[in-house]
């Protein structure tokens, strides 16, 4: 038996209310559809079916081509449904099912709830098998959270067209920034001969609708440089299988030097003919054992990455000529935009990390093949709790781009403190670039609509591991489901996605989901307040990240980020003082981020140098808003494990502890960041706190 942890938002506990149940079990005790032994993506969505059925309803549906019973499901794609009998006596005059059935694209489906003088019937139609799949998922998440059916009439289409998730595994079973076991993919230098469990991992992305995965780490090492070589294909391909059938395509992470390290060649040059007839020649045998592979994943010159740069290439060759070689079979590159120079002198106050992306980039709008697409971070720097947006965004009218979160959480307390990242993405989303007069916001951007992109769509490093619970802290599988909400929709809301997941994951007692969405929204808030002020980021242990250090990257080859002296902090970013990156922006972004007095507090000590006098818009000072947010913050995770306490007799024992051991390091932790913040400024400027609290 699974447990509560592993299920995650697929509990499909029993439904209870007899009312519901009653309907319920009508609907999906038949389920009427045409034979289709060979499409796995179909297959997989009627088991699905089923399984719930039985686990929340306790009933076994037969599975048949027709029906004379007054009431079932049927479901199919869009070229069977248009001729479905039980479309004539629909009577709902204010739509034409059959031309929204036209509408739809391969990705949607329609939930069409008819009651009619024969009987009442849930119509389930896919633009495609995929479609019905992601259509079986959302009728599942109605019913497991009580939701009526009668009447429904639902027509969901994804925005996105790309909604990836990169897997940062290694193959020695490790992951990269992983905070939660290790790798479900790799063991011991192989991909994992039994794939349950990545299957379980793959329903749970189709059920919030991703369709890509890259399954290796961005820095591939030398084992995964292998993976698309003749020995080590068929492994990739056995995975592929089962991602295949929950409508999922499989991307890999490739090494620029891959040539060298696998092909023989004594170089990597993306303009050399022998490499581009090497690239050319992976790709077919690529194909030929994955025919419906995604395409490469390539970080590049980046953290001592090899890239085009050691040929005096730029990233537009680098990217072409592996374009070049996926283009007959239709796949893509997505070339990773995050290059800066992790070598840089601290001396040199003119080398803003900030700056980079843009300054390799931006010049090469336009030169990039129609199959490449770039990842570029949501921030210019680094997922940091706070970052402006990156200035990228909007920047290239004439190159796919695609936007890159982090659902592993690097920089935002590292799956021991809950951090709800979706009002996080959302800001992301909602900023408006200027790129037009229209709205551009960065979400059109990425959904392709502002410049008419080919590709288009999101990223995000994923978070899970082979901890049951999947994502080590067991609120933090929030943000996974809540990736795939967003980006199948981003007009959906933090507050609604949260309760969706509060519900499945918990059941619907009001109570609990209450307080757990409350713990949600706060949580990210509550993380900043007690750690980096103002949108300075950085201050952590380096390289593992988790844990307050002032100073640990401070005048350091990484970069400087608060340039704390006794006077004042922050980074000049202006263009009038400072390292220019504000200029970067379109005129109404950057006149707002150039002015101190326009500059909002909460992004403040990124763009400006200031004294700790500084009044902030609030009214309070720079360093009073120090101590005081890093008060306050401690108290506030104070307050989430109480509140989450009083669901003790609410939740199972597993899931209850869990959890409360976690907040429990939380606010041991917060108490801690919050001493060494407030008295390392405290001693740095000498300024005592208004109120004279404790400060060591
Ligand atoms: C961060 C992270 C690295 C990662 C890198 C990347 O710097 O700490 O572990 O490799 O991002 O996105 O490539």
């Amino acid at each position: 038996m699974e447990s509560t942890l592993y299920k995650a938002w697929l509990q499909y506990s029993e439904v209870k209310d007899p009312a519901l149940r009653a309907v319920y079990t009508k609907i999906l005790g038949n389920v009427v559809t045409g034979i289709r032994t060979t499409d796995v993506v179909m297959n997989a969505a009627i088991h699905e079916l089923k399984e719930a059925a039985s686990s929340m309803l306790g009933i076994q549906p037969d599975v048949i081509q027709d029906c004379t019973d007054a009431s079932y499901i049927r479901i199919g794609t869009a070229t069977e449904a248009i001729d479905w009998k039980e479309l004539e006596g629909d009577q709902d005059s204010s739509s034409d099912v059959k031309q929204d059935i036209e509408n739809l694209t391969t990705e949607g489906f329609i939930l069409r709830h008819i009651v009619s003088n024969q009987g009442s019937y849930m119509l389930l139609i896919g633009g495609s098998e995929t479609g019905v799949l992601y259509g079986v998922f959302h009728l599942l998440r109605l019913i497991a959270s009580g939701v009526q059916l009668t009447g429904q009439y639902i027509i969901e289409q994804p925005i996105n067209q790309i909604r990836m998730i990169n897997q940062w595994d290694n193959a020695d079973g490790s992951i990269e920034r992983g905070y939660a076991g290790s790798s479900i993919f790799y063991h011991n230098g192989k991909i994992t001969e039994h794939l349950v469990r990545v299957k379980d991992y793959a329903r749970m992305l189709a059920s919030v609708g991703i369709n890509s995965i890259s399954i290796n780490n961005v820095n591939v090492h030398e084992i995964e440089t292998g993976f698309i070589t003749p020995e080590l294909l068929p492994d990739v391909a056995r995975v592929a299988g089962v991602f295949r059938e929950y409508g999922i395509r499989l991307f890999l992470s490739v090494n620029f030097a891959a040539p060298i390290e696998v092909g023989g060649l004594t170089t990597a040059d993306p303009l050399d003919e022998g490499v581009r007839q090497w690239w050319r020649g992976t790709a077919d045998v690529v194909y030929q054992s994955i025919p419906d592979f995604g395409g490469f994943l390539v970080k590049a010159d980046s953290e001592h990455r090899p890239g085009p740069f050691t040929y005096d290439r730029d990233h537009a060759d680098g990217a072409n000529v592996l374009a070049e070689a996926l283009e007959p079979h239709g796949g893509i590159v997505i070339w990773r935009c995050f290059v800066y120079d992790c070598m840089q002198d601290w001396r040199d106050r003119s080398t803003d990390r900030a700056r980079a992306a843009y300054d390799h980039f931006k010049p090469l709008d336009g030169k990039f093949r129609d199959n490449v697409m770039l990842q570029i971070k949501n921030g210019p720097m680094d997922f940091q709790v706070r970052e402006p947006v990156s200035p990228l965004f909007g920047a290239m009218k004439k190159t796919n781009q695609m936007l890159e979160f982090q659902i592993t959480q690097e920089y935002t307390g590292q799956q021991r403190h809950v951090c709800y990242l979706v009002p996080q993405w959302k800001k992301v989303l909602d900023f408006d670039t200027h790129a037009n007069d229209q709205g551009a916001k960065v979400k059109r951007v990425v959904d392709g609509s502002v410049f008419d992109m080919k590709y288009s769509g999101i990223a995000a490093v994923s978070n899970i591991g082979d901890d049951e619970n999947w994502t080590g802290h067991t609120l933090a599988q929030v943000n996974l489901y809540g990736y795939g909400r967003l980006i199948w929709n981003p007009e959906l809301s933090a507050e609604n996605i949260a309760e969706e997941w509060a519900k499945l994951t918990f059941g619907n007692d009001a109570q609990v989901v209450g307080i757990v969405c409350g713990i949600l929204m706060k949580s990210w808030p509550i993380y900043e307040s007690y750690t980096a002020p103002l949108s300075v980021g950085w201050m952590v242990t380096p390289h593992y990240h988790y844990g307050p250090d002032v100073d640990g990257y401070e005048y350091s080859r990484w970069g400087t980020y608060h340039f704390a002296d006794r006077n004042g902090m922050g980074v000049d970013r202006t263009l009038a003082t400072g390292t220019g990156y504000a200029a970067q922006y379109y005129p109404e972004n950057a006149a707002l981020y150039e002015s101190l007095e326009l500059c909002p507090d909460e992004l403040l000590l990124f763009f400006h140098h200031v004294p700790y006098s500084h009044r902030l818009h609030s009214g309070k000072t720079v360093i009073q808003h120090i101590y005081d947010t890093h008060f306050e913050g401690a108290e506030e995770a104070k307050q989430l494990q109480k509140e989450w306490s009083e669901l003790e007799s609410k939740v199972d024992r597993d899931r209850f502890a869990q959890v409360a051991g976690r907040l429990e390091e939380q606010v041991e932790h917060a108490h801690h960041w919050r001493n060494v913040i407030n008295t390392y400024f405290y001693r740095k400027s000498g300024v005592e706190d208004e109120q004279g609290r404790t400060i060591y």
